[in-house]
């Protein structure tokens, strides 16, 4: 990728192209049981380069506004969550969930010239999301699958990853590393093992892409051997600008992320799994909630610093992977994809790559982004925003070789929410 290119889909601060695009769809902000009381402890949250604090008010409303108070810069989180709003812990300025300054006790007057930040926050699927971007162009909060279903078919994780979004967001466009990377972990597993996907993804480590550009983002068509007179394709979905979904495995909770920057050197990985047609059962919730399948173990509790980290380069099992139990020696879906990751260095060198053919769906999602980045600065309005689109599921299925799955796709997944769910 030429260095223009990188640096705007990189940088995500306030008044970057990149960070400016990113402000037209709502952001995940930090989980609902954060703050899981009204005018209980608030939360620093940094997003897009922006530290903000969250906190849920008396009337229970989630609200998220600047970390700092407009009077000598303190940070609010210091301050008394109490009473509708936050007052700052030095000299008792208040402001309420919208940033707006309601009480200045030494001053009355000042009061209209103390407002800082105020972000709107709507709650889905456990998430707390906010819109950064202008009023007036806020579009319908998300409606991804997972967003709309009971409380008890969803479990959702988040972690701190050390590095850009991009470079993260990549490895989850990225489907064909399965093949290596999480070989073994696959077997073993209790939310991947005992389907039988597994046997192709293993025997065929030489995945060709198929990649249809939509309203939504990308739908990836990935062709393994199947039998003999078939393929077996995983198609999944990149939706516009940072969910990956995941091909489903069998019976297996389906699972997606979503890639949201924090600052240029690192990033928020959420992590969510869900049943479309049923309660996640107690074995399945019990496996997540201990950092099985996609999620992770923190390092502490509330921390969201994964316990393996490069700090311990990653729990690093040499004989492991001699064994053939990890494939690169570290264990864990996420830990084998985060250490990679963090492995290229904070911010990759993007000059210096040298792309392959399976790389096509990641070259094709940071044009989209690039051209929309670009675009938004010369007045034209980005993809993506209405919320109907992302109503889709990602797929596993064994198709006779002479089927094309994308007109097979148009058939049975482009309305996915209503569709039968493929999975083997
Ligand atoms: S710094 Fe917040 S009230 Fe003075
Ligand atoms: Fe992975």
């Amino acid at each position: 990728m030429n260095k223009d290119m990188a640096e705007t889909l990189i940088h995500t601060d306030a008044g970057t192209r990149m960070g400016n695009l990113m402000r037209r769809y709502w952001v995940p902000a930090l989980m609902s049981n954060e703050i899981a009381t009204p005018d209980g402890p608030q939360v620093k949250v940094q997003l897009l380069g922006e530290k903000l604090l969250a906190f849920r008010n008396t009337d229970g409303k989630a609200c998220l506004i600047s970390e700092f108070c407009s009077h000598r810069g303190v940070s609010l989180f210091f301050g008394r969550n109490e009473e509708n709003g936050i007052r700052c812990a030095y000299h008792g300025l208040k402001f309420d969930g919208d940033g707006k300054c309601v009480e200045v006790p030494s001053a009355p007057k000042a009061c209209e010239h103390m407002h800082i930040k105020g972000y709107p926050c709507v709650e889905r699927g456990g998430i707390v999301w906010t819109y950064m971007g202008p009023a007036d162009k806020k579009p319908e909060p998300p409606e991804l699958e997972w967003c709309n279903l009971p409380e008890s078919h969803v479990f959702v994780s988040k972690r701190i990853q050390y590095s850009n979004y991009l470079q993260a967001m990549e490895g989850g466009i990225d489907t064909s590393h399965v093949s290596y990377v999480h070989r073994y972990e696959v077997d073993n597993d209790p939310m991947h093992k005992g389907v039988k996907g597994l046997d192709y993804i293993k025997a065929d480590g030489n995945v060709v892409f198929e990649i249809e550009k939509n309203n939504f983002g990308l739908t990836l068509f990935g062709r393994r051997n199947g039998e003999p007179d078939s393929y077996y394709w995983r198609i999944t979905q990149w939706l516009f600008p940072w969910f990956t979904l995941i091909p489903p495995f069998g019976h297996h909770a389906l699972g997606g992320h979503i890639w949201v920057p924090i600052d240029d050197h690192s990033c928020w990985a959420w992590s969510m799994n869900w049943q479309p047609n049923q309660p996640l059962s107690n074995e399945e919730r019990e496996a997540m909630e201990a950092g099985l399948g996609i999620h992770v173990e923190y390092e502490a509790p509330g921390s969201f610093v994964p316990k393996s980290n490069y700090k311990n380069d990653y729990l690093m099992d040499r004989q492991a992977q001699k064994e053939k139990r990890a494939y690169s020696g570290v264990f864990g879906f996420s830990a084998q994809d985060y250490s990679l990751q963090e492995s290229m260095g904070a911010i990759q060198n993007h000059a210096e790559e040298k792309l392959l053919p399976t790389d096509k769906a990641i070259v094709m999602a940071r044009r989209m982004l690039h051209e929309a980045a670009v675009g938004l600065e010369k007045g034209v309005e980005p993809p993506a925003l209405d919320a109907k689109d992302q109503r889709v599921r990602a797929a596993g299925v064994l198709l006779k070789r002479d089927i094309d799955p994308v007109a097979w796709a148009q058939d049975n997944l482009s309305d996915g929410l209503n569709q039968p769910l493929f999975s083997i």
